[in-house]
């Protein structure tokens, strides 16, 4: 438990750590490539050293000295039988990802979480690896992990996903790698494209089929494939099998996951200005970037530049008067894991902010649209939870109370940001979490108290 305050403003410079996501997918490619893959800014929580931890277990030598990682890749069928289960704690992008790898090894293996991971949906991978020919199940039947999985022959299917889900295409195209011809995923909107901008770096055939109009408009600046407005063109990605990987030297840009939340801190604590440092902001991941600027908030992108395919910038932000919006549609999976922190921007907001579209906040680390309105409402806010979201009426003051994280990293530090403009102390219970995604969050955070 950690016990927080209401602060005069923050102030500074600063970095967050690396990119999740796109950590976790350089072990696993680095893994599966030939020669040394290097990454540089790996993000030290919970959930990337579960994917090591598994790797590791498969034989793969990986070394680490805090955020460098050497992978010692021995190229597609290096990997060996592990002994014991896969243990992969809260990490939902290692359970699914991996899956799509372990199905095309000739080897059996488990994949198996702590009871929130255990609990979270399954089917939707199980369901197109077994299009794919995999032997993949789930061992009490409940289409969650465990998840077992035996040796059998893939083959190429066209897969079109109800969810736009970053961790179902991964699984899939990880899949398709070992597959007998050629594998694509169409999602209704676009997921976050780290997988197949890696893919392309590492040497994979793998090719993308959305057009730009000119009706897009986006925040990329930098010809990266934009992710909106392609009306009857949902977007695809097709991999065609049979290209070697090659090592490569990573340089993971700051998460945008964990920016966020000093963005919004930024915003609502009075009397702040934060320059945060070395951000990934690729279009598919920065959505948050746009609705603070439609909610009025003072956010600029500074040092725009391209890092091993990804778009990285500076954020700076200065306190600002903000006002409600509506969010929803294609943009809710750009920020689908921001919503818990734009949901208490909300609360701190002129007038009404509706957020649509986003039911699969309720399969993520915990029923996230419950736990929102839940600790939204118990600190004074005016918050309904909807079937697919919620509906918030800012401007009531927020009061300081226990906050219920349900050990979900992105539910501590969203109500952590609360808190410092809540009257009265607020408790943040079990805020260990935090180590999931952002071991040295609240060390960050005091350093910028002013
Ligand atoms: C992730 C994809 C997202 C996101 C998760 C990380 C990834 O999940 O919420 O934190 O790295 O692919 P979904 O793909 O299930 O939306």
């Amino acid at each position: 438990m950690i016990e927080l305050n209401s602060v005069k403003g923050l102030k500074g410079e600063m970095t967050v750590p690396g990119d999740k996501s796109i950590s976790h997918r350089g072990i696993m490619l680095g893994s599966i490539a030939n020669g040394v893959t290097k990454i540089n800014n790996f993000l030290e929580g919970a959930d990337c050293l579960a994917t090591i931890d598994c790797f590791k277990k498969m034989g793969i030598e990986i070394h680490r000295e805090k955020s460098q990682v050497l992978v010692h890749g021995k190229g597609p069928k290096g990997l060996s039988s592990p002994k014991g289960i896969l243990e992969v704690g809260n990490s939902g992008t290692t359970a699914r990802l991996m899956a799509g790898l372990l199905a095309g090894q000739a080897f059996e293996s488990t994949i198996s979480g702590d009871e929130s991971l255990n609990s979270r949906p399954m089917g939707r991978i199980i369901e197109p690896l077994k299009l794919m020919n995999a032997h993949i199940s789930s061992v009490l039947g409940n289409h969650c992990a465990p998840l077992k999985l035996a040796p059998s022959n893939l083959r190429g299917i066209h897969f079109t996903s109800p969810v736009a889900s970053a961790q179902v295409k991964s699984c899939i195209l990880l899949a398709g790698l070992y597959a007998k011809g050629e594998t694509s995923v169409t999602e209704p909107f676009l997921s976050r494209n780290h997988t197949e901008l890696m893919l392309k770096e590492f040497g994979a055939k793998l090719r993308t089929t959305w057009k730009k109009t000119s009706a897009s408009k986006s925040s990329n600046t930098f010809g990266v494939e934009d992710t909106r407005n392609r009306g009857s063109n949902p977007p695809t990605a097709i991999l065609t099998p049979g290209e070697m990987l090659h090592g490569q030297e990573i340089n993971v840009p700051g998460d945008i996951s964990s920016a966020a939340f000093f963005i919004a801190a930024g915003l609502i604590v009075p009397g702040s200005e934060i320059l945060i440092k070395n951000v990934g902001v690729n279009p598919t991941r920065s959505g948050i970037i746009q609705v603070c600027k439609m909610m009025g908030g003072k956010l600029s992108l500074e040092n725009e530049r391209i890092q091993c395919g990804e778009p990285v910038a500076d954020i700076l932000v200065k306190t600002s008067t903000l006002k409600g919006v509506t969010i929803e549609g294609e943009i809710i999976p750009t920020l689908i894991d921001e919503i818990p922190m734009i949901a208490v921007m909300a609360a701190m907001a002129e007038g009404e902010t509706i957020i649509k579209d986003a039911a699969e906040l309720k399969v993520k680390e915990t029923d996230r649209i419950q736990a929102v309105a839940h600790n939204l409402k118990n600190m004074g806010a005016d918050i309904i939870p909807t079937d697919d979201g919620m509906i918030i009426r800012g401007g009531k003051p927020l009061y300081g109370t226990s906050i219920q994280t349900y050990f979900d990293h992105r539910i501590a530090m969203a109500f952590s940001v609360a808190a410092l403009v809540a009257s009265e102390s607020t408790k943040i219970l079990d805020s260990h979490c935090v180590d999931v995604s952002y071991p040295k969050f609240f060390e960050t955070l005091e350093l910028l108290v002013s």
